[in-house]
This record gives C-alpha cells, sequence and structure tokens, in this order.
C-alpha cells in the first residue's frame, strides 16, 4: 500500500467476511493509497485493526464518513448501500458495490472486468459488482462465446458457507465439533438468517440460498439467471440454475452446462481456448485425476476450470466444471480489480 501517493479509499462493512478480504487484497494488490477509512456499524466502532503495519480504528459509517473519499468499496448488506451509497457518489466519491442492492438498475453498470469492462464508463458513481457465483461463471464462459456464440446454460452450484457472512462460517465450524462430539445442534444462519426455518449445514446439503421468489427459484438462482443476461448482454440467453449450499468454508463449485451457437465445435476446442482466457486457469488432466476443487483455490484470485467434454447427445452441448474462491473473484479481487481499472481509465476523480 503506497502511503505517498493514491487514492482516499473506504471499506463500509470492514469487518464483514469480505470486507475483510477486501482490506488484504488492497495490501496485497498494492493499490495506491493516500488514506484508508474503515467502516461498519456501531457495534464494530472503535475496534483498532492493524493494516500493513499501521493501526486503524473502525468508525460507524455515516453520511459524513465518506467526506474527502475518492473510491468506496460497499459491502454491508443492501440496506446500507441503499442508504450510504449515493450519499458517498454527493460527495465525489465512486462506488463499486458488493450487494444486490444496484445490480438490475439499467443506469448502473455490473461490472466483471474480463467480461464487460467498457460498461465502465457508463458509470454514474455507482458500479455494482456481481454476485459470487455469477462472476466465476461468466468469466469461464465469456471466451467461449466470443468464439463460438452461446445459446444455453443449466448451472448447479456447490457453494460454500462463507458466501453467507461470516457467522455462518463460525455456525459450520461449532456444528461440526458438537456433531462429532455426539451433541445436539441448534441452527441459527443458514440457509438464511432471516428466513423462518434453519436447517444444519455440518454434514449436509441444504438447496436453498437466499428467500424462495413467487415462481419457485430462489433470489440467488434468479441473481445469476439475469445478472448473467446483463453482464454478457444477451438477453435472450436461456439460462436456468439450482443453487445449494455445502458445508465448505472457502470456494463455490460449479456444474455447468453451456449450448454454443457454432456446430461441430469440439471438448479440445473449447479447453485451447481456456487455455489461453484471462483470469482463468486449467486445470483439465482426467487421465491424472487433475480437476479443481475448492480446496485448492482459496486464495487464488482466478478462476479455475476443468471436467470439460462435450454432450453425449447434443452436438452443441458441453458441460465443465468451475470452481474459485468467492471471497476474492467472488466479491474482494473483482471489487479491487474494477477500482484498479477505474483509476487506469482515468475515472477517479
Ligand atoms: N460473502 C460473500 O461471498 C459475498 C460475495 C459477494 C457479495 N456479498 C455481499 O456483501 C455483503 C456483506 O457480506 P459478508 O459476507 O461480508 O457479511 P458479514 O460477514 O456478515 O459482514 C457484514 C459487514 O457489514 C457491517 N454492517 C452490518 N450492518 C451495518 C450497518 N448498519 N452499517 C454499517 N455497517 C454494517 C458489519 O459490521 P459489524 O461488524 O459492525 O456488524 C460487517 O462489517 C452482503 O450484502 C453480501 O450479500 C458477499
Amino acid at each position: 500500500m503506497s502511503q505517498q501517493k493514491g487514492f482516499h479509499v473506504a471499506v463500509v462493512g470492514a469487518t464483514g467476511a469480505v470486507g475483510q478480504q477486501m482490506i488484504q487484497t488492497l495490501v496485497k494488490e498494492n493499490f495506491p493509497i493516500s488514506k484508508l477509512t474503515l467502516l461498519s456499524s456501531a457495534r464494530s466502532a472503535g475496534k483498532v485493526v492493524e493494516v500493513n503495519g499501521q493501526e486503524i480504528t473502525i468508525q460507524e459509517a455515516k453520511p459524513e464518513s465518506f467526506e474527502g473519499v475518492q473510491i468506496a468499496l460497499f459491502s454491508a448488506g443492501g440496506n446500507v448501500s441503499k442508504e450510504l451509497a449515493p450519499e458517498a457518489v454527493k460527495r465525489g466519491a465512486i462506488v463499486v458495490d458488493n450487494t444486490s442492492a444496484f445490480r438490475m438498475d439499467a443506469d448502473k453498470p455490473l461490472v466483471v472486468p474480463e467480461v464487460n469492462e467498457a460498461d465502465l464508463h457508463q458509470h454514474n458513481g455507482i458500479i455494482a459488482n456481481p454476485n459470487c457465483s455469477t462472476i466465476q461463471m461468466v468469466v469461464a464462459l465469456e471466451p467461449i462465446r466470443q468464439q463460438f456464440g452461446l445459446k444455453k446454460i443449466i448451472v448447479s452450484t456447490y457453494q460454500a458457507v462463507s458466501g453467507a457472512g461470516a457467522s455462518a462460517v463460525e455456525e459450520l465450524m461449532q456444528q461440526t465439533k458438537s456433531i462429532i462430539a455426539g451433541e445436539t445442534v441448534e441452527p441459527k444462519i443458514l440457509p438464511v438468517s432471516s428466513d423462518k426455518n434453519h436447517y444444519q449445514i455440518a454434514f449436509n446439503a441444504i438447496p436453498q440460498i437466499d428467500k424462495f421468489q413467487d415462481n419457485g427459484y430462489t433470489f440467488e438462482e434468479m441473481k445469476m439467471i439475469n445478472e448473467t443476461k446483463k453482464i454478457m448482454h444477451l438477453p435472450e440467453l436461456q439460462v436456468s440454475a439450482t443453487c445449494v449450499r455445502l458445508p465448505v468454508a472457502v470456494g463455490h463449485s460449479e456444474s455447468v452446462y453451456f449450448e454454443v451457437e457454432k456446430e461441430g465445435v469440439s471438448a479440445q476446442e473449447i479447453k485451447a481456448l481456456l487455455k489461453d482466457a484471462p483470469g482463468v486457469i486449467l486445470q483439465d488432466d482426467p487421465e491424472n485425476q487433475v480437476y479443481p476443487m475448492p480446496a485448492n483455490c482459496v486464495g487464488k484470485n482466478d478462476v479455475f476450470v476443468g471436467r470439460i467434454r462435450k454432450d453425449i447427445d447434443e452436438d452443441r452441448g458441453f458441460h465443465m466444471w468451475v470452481v474459485s474462491d468467492n471471497l476474492l473473484k467472488g466479491a474482494a479481487w473483482n471489487s479491487v480489480q474494477i477500482a484498479e481499472r477505474l483509476v487506469e481509465l482515468g475515472l477517479v476523480k
């Protein structure tokens, strides 16, 4: 972190699962920072954290917290973003928002730099960071769309508990210990802390991420469907999703079925494309049992792809397995990457 020359950056939700990763990512990527303001709710205000050898006191997020802030990275829930992101913009900041508050607003770009960086130019002060499971899928699909066109996607996800915040990780750890010790568990957070029922996640799989909508899909599934179309600028793309929570701490996995427009494409051609694709690491060697797994992806910025194979019946259909660290490419790294691109494009005041 450069101290002399740089930008006044604020992290909102600095004590959260994503916020902590944002701070680490800013440091790791040597983002040019002249001042770092860390904000949370009143609960954590006053806590002192060390960032790159410097002690910073966390403050309660209020409209006036954004005086002088140039770049604000928000990850404190949708309500906080709705209330405070416009206040930050009013005071001259550019906001990169990790929540679902603005993602589908027509006047707010929803950006994954490997896919639609050009949309950054259309920003009106707020840029939305997509949902974690959407980001890793579109990074893997974009090179395929560019070369062969894309008609249809059916995705099933196997998502880590950290996607539901720091308290969900704690719940998984506690339940695991309790069950091994032969004690009963009292689920309080997963699948959705604000929903009616809570279920055991340790040694289980829960086919619900976020709340159910009237159409029988969960909000997480609808996020994947709608956000993919917006990011790829393909309103006609056929997308369907089933999202499942697993007892994995960090790293989302996805089984992605997709159909290309071009006929006669081989799995080998898809592999060759993804081998050189930006942000993608190809791990595909069935003979030697090489494929991506969440445990190997934790702490890495890339999207890992393997198990690429052609559908048995559909000439234009393919299957692949996509894994990434949901707190990094799915959240903190994508946000910092957007901030880096904004700086490089001269879009930060
Ligand atoms: N986890 C992921 O993989 C992921 C990925 C993409 C996007 N997101 C989104 O990012 C947001 C945060 O997720 P998370 O997983 O980091 O949650 P988390 O671990 O529960 O952290 C929530 C953070 O928000 C702060 N906060 C809560 N209420 C606040 C308020 N009224 N004013 C200011 N700060 C407040 C908390 O501060 P205190 O310490 O004071 O409570 C904490 O820093 C959510 O909207 C989530 O949907 C998460």
